[in-house]
């Protein structure tokens, strides 16, 4: 007899969520995730924060700033719509795109394959709470 290679999740019930660049890959049984409090429940933040995966989150989830900004590369279909809330919040975010959300506002809300990357920005976000860009302009 062969044990599952990682987890024995039910493939129907699989969310498999990747974070660029760095291309950490997670996987879990949709429904199951305990909610970490930051951010909505399921919502990538949610996912980052349960797993150790650093994604900045100034105002602690609660779409009072950008910090959390993803572009969301796969399984936009799988994602909540984004509310007014949320739109007004990422017009004053750094190079939005049309894939672009806030990652405590977006939610898993099925079983698939997610791919997001945190725009660098927010990556180099020092723990001095100041976005290196300010600093230097590139
Ligand atoms: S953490 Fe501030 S808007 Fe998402």
């Amino acid at each position: 007899m062969s044990e599952a290679k990682t987890t024995n999740i039910p493939a129907d019930k699989l969310v498999r969520v990747t974070f660029m660049p760095e291309g950490k890959t997670v996987e879990f049984e949709f429904g199951t995730l305990p909610y970490d409090h930051h951010g909505k429940p399921m919502s990538f933040l949610d996912v980052a924060e349960n797993f150790n995966i650093f994604l900045d989150h100034a105002c602690g989830g609660s779409c009072a700033c950008t910090t959390c900004h993803i572009w969301v590369k796969d399984g936009k279909e799988g994602i909540s719509e984004a509310d007014d809330d949320e739109l007004d919040r990422l017009d004053m975010a750094a190079d939005q795109q049309l894939n672009s959300r806030l990652g405590c506002q977006a939610v898993i809300t099925k079983p698939g394959n997610y791919v997001v990357e945190i725009p660098k920005w927010n990556r180099n976000y020092t723990s001095e709470g100041k976005p290196l860009a300010l600093a230097e302009k590139k």
